[in-house]
Order: C-alpha cells, then sequence, then structure tokens
C-alpha cells in the first residue's frame, strides 16, 4: 500500500513508518514539526537508517489546520491509505478544548474530504484509519457495567474534550464510509477507527493521562530510585504495547473490506493497576524503586475510562490477537526505554 502517515512525529507515528516498511508497504509521512523537533525523531532515524528512501518520504512540515496544504498534498499524493494520527491528548487538550477540537476534528474532517476526490488504483474506495481511545467512554448513570467491561457498541459519553473529539471521529468515519451519497468527483471513504487502550512504548509519551505508566517505565530504566506519579494504586485501565497496537492498526488497514462488520472496533491487551505496574518494574531492578502517588487532575480522566475494553469483533472479523502482557511488556520496555536513553 502507498501510505500517508499525518501525525509521523509522535509516539505512535515514529514507529509506524518502519513497521509499514517492514510488512512491504510505502510510507510517506508528515508532521507540522520538523523532524529535529519530534518526540519520536530517534525511533523515526532508526527507521531511516534501516529502511532506504524512508527519509526522503518525511515531508515539509504541515499543520493540519491549514486546510488547502493538506487537501493539496493528499491530492498530489493520492494514498490508498491514510493513518490519521495528528491530535491532541486528553490531558493536552482538555487543558486547550478549542485547538483541541480544530486539530482532532476539522484536521480528520479537511483529510476525509481530500479523500473522497480520488480512487485506489482498483477503483475501491481509499481506506482512512485512526485511532479512537478509551477516552471516548465516561460513567453512564445506572450503567456501572460500561467502565467495568467497555462494551464495544457503547453507550460513549465522554467527560473530557478529547473524548468528545474521538466520538465525533467515529461518526464521521462511519457517515463518510456509508452515508455519503457518492456523485461524479466525490466517493466515499473506506474508514477505520481502532478504539486504544493507553500505549507504551519508549517514545516519550505525547500529553496523555495514561503517560504515568510510562513515566514508571521510564524511571525505571534510568536507574531512579524514587518516583512520583498523578495517579492512585489502584487505578485500573487498559493499557497495550506499541507493538501490538501497530500490528493491530497495520492489520485492519488491510484487513478486505468485506469482512468488517463495523468502522470502530475495540483493541485491548492486559488490564493492570498503576501499582501492579510499579511491581512489575520493581521486581527486574537491583535497586530500591519508591513510588509516590499523588494524584492530579488527571486522576478523574482515568478514573473516567473503562477498566476492560471488550474486542470480541476485531477478534473474529479480522482476527486481532494481542502478543504482549503486562510481564511481556515489561520486560521489553524496561530494555527499550534504556536503549533509548542511552542514545
Ligand atoms: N498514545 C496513546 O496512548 C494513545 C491512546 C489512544 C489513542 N491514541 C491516539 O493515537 C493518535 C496518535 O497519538 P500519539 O500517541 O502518537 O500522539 P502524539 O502526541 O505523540 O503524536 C501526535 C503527533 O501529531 C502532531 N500534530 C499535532 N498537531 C498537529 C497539527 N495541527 N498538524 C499536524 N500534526 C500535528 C504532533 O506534532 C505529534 O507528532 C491520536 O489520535 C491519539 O488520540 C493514542
Amino acid at each position: 500500500m502507498k501510505a500517508l502517515i499525518i501525525g509521523a512525529g509522535g509516539q505512535i507515528g515514529s514507529e509506524l513508518a518502519g513497521a509499514l516498511e517492514a510488512a512491504g508497504h510505502e510510507a510517506w509521512m508528515v508532521d507540522h514539526q520538523p523532524l529535529e523537533k519530534c518526540a519520536g525523531r530517534g525511533a523515526l532515524e532508526a527507521s531511516f537508517a534501516q529502511y532506504p528512501g524512508l527519509a526522503a518520504r518525511w515531508l515539509p512540515a504541515l499543520d493540519v489546520l491549514q486546510a488547502d496544504r493538506l487537501a493539496a498534498l493528499i491530492a498530489d499524493l493520492r494514498p490508498d491509505t491514510v493513518f490519521h494520527l495528528a491530535a491532541l491528548l486528553s490531558a493536552t487538550g482538555e487543558a486547550n478544548p478549542d485547538l483541541c477540537w480544530r486539530v482532532n476534528v476539522d484536521g480528520l474532517r479537511t483529510t476525509l474530504e481530500a479523500m473522497t476526490r480520488y480512487r485506489r488504483p482498483d477503483g475501491a474506495d481509499p481506506v482512512l484509519v485512526c485511532p479512537s481511545s478509551i477516552a471516548a467512554y465516561g460513567p453512564v448513570t445506572g450503567r456501572p457495567d460500561v467502565l467495568e467491561r467497555g462494551p464495544e457498541e457503547g453507550p460513549l459519553e465522554p467527560t473530557t474534550m478529547y473524548g468528545v473529539t474521538k466520538v465525533v471521529a467515529e461518526r464521521l468515519g462511519a457517515w463518510y464510509s456509508h452515508q455519503l451519497k457518492p456523485t461524479a468527483g466525490r466517493g466515499r471513504v473506506d474508514t477505520r477507527l481502532l478504539r486504544f487502550p493507553g500505549l507504551l512504548s519508549a517514545v516519550p509519551p505525547g500529553g496523555g493521562s495514561s503517560d504515568y505508566a510510562n513515566e514508571l517505565f521510564f524511571a525505571g530504566a534510568r536507574g531512579d530510585q524514587a518516583v512520583q506519579i498523578f495517579v492512585r494504586p489502584d487505578t485500573r485501565i487498559p493499557f497495550m504495547h506499541m507493538d501490538d497496537a501497530l500490528r493491530s492498526l497495520v492489520e485492519l488497514a488491510e484487513a478486505p473490506r468485506a469482512r468488517l462488520t463495523r468502522t470502530t472496533y475495540n483493541v485491548g491487551a492486559c488490564y493492570p493497576t498503576a501499582e501492579e505496574i510499579a511491581e512489575a518494574v520493581r521486581r527486574r531492578l537491583d535497586h530500591p524503586f519508591e513510588v509516590r502517588y499523588v494524584p492530579d487532575h488527571r486522576q478523574a480522566f482515568v478514573d473516567s475510562w473503562p477498566r476492560r475494553l471488550e474486542d470480541g469483533a476485531a477478534r473474529s472479523d479480522w482476527g486481532w490477537s494481542h502478543r504482549l502482557d503486562l510481564e511481556g511488556m515489561t520486560d521489553r520496555l524496561l530494555h527499550d526505554c534504556r536503549a533509548s536513553l542511552a542514545r
């Protein structure tokens, strides 16, 4: 596939480029930050060294709010698949809700509109893959099971602006996939969304409320003897290792459309409390590792998210299966964070 990653310099995008190349696809990348300012610069440069030709497909900086430039880029490149990752995450988005709406919703809609103007070489609708999030959920009066199970069909009642933009993204995706009335020169976009758990990798996180887990892994890898995190020890949300998340993005993009029964899929992996993550890190260290739990405003965000994520549809429709649980993730992350800190 010829893929364009929008928001390619962040935690997911910087690793997705290499994952696409490894799977035999051609990745193009754009971000509003120049490469040297991207959080994922280290991961990108490692992929550039591994895959000849990839560095030349890192495009000049582009802000998704520059609608004309974004539409022109898509019209020019005609990617058969777009991975739309440009977004403000939960904590940053709540601090700046107006910008969160504009980047997460208006930026996505500009991309979708541009993609209605062309077909894939085989005549099929172009595919857009976009992450949604567990933040699309929220507490529902009289329905404690919603936060206990994370049911695929919802209901979705988010409490943050970030979560609101994710629900809108899901509904926009369904509209562009199924409701848009095709006319000459304007067709549908085969939109596929994944409701992701908190994602864990050795790339510094970008302002999400699941960052406390990344902070534990980075602190352990640095050899810190004490660390402070911003949630209670009993805080439990779904988590997934980045490698599983990347595989889910690529597998969903590759899945034959006829096998898909929904536009949005949940994907789950493991469900540890903050204390269980801290303990998994501590067991692998040969020095004390004291964790101070000092909840701040982000505690309310994670408390509004589900503690599990039902993902039966992804498993039956396109064969989703996670590979890393908490123990496997902890081994990998401590190793990878140490390597990242050494670079
Ligand atoms: N990381 C997670 O734990 C997680 C979990 C669930 C869902 N998601 C979703 O996955 C997607 C990517 O997340 P991520 O973790 O890689 O985020 P990130 O913040 O690390 O990366 C986002 C990238 O988008 C870029 N960007 C921001 N505003 C832009 C703009 N106006 N124009 C162009 N680029 C812009 C940023 O520079 C950054 O490189 C988001 O939609 C996010 O909501 C992430």
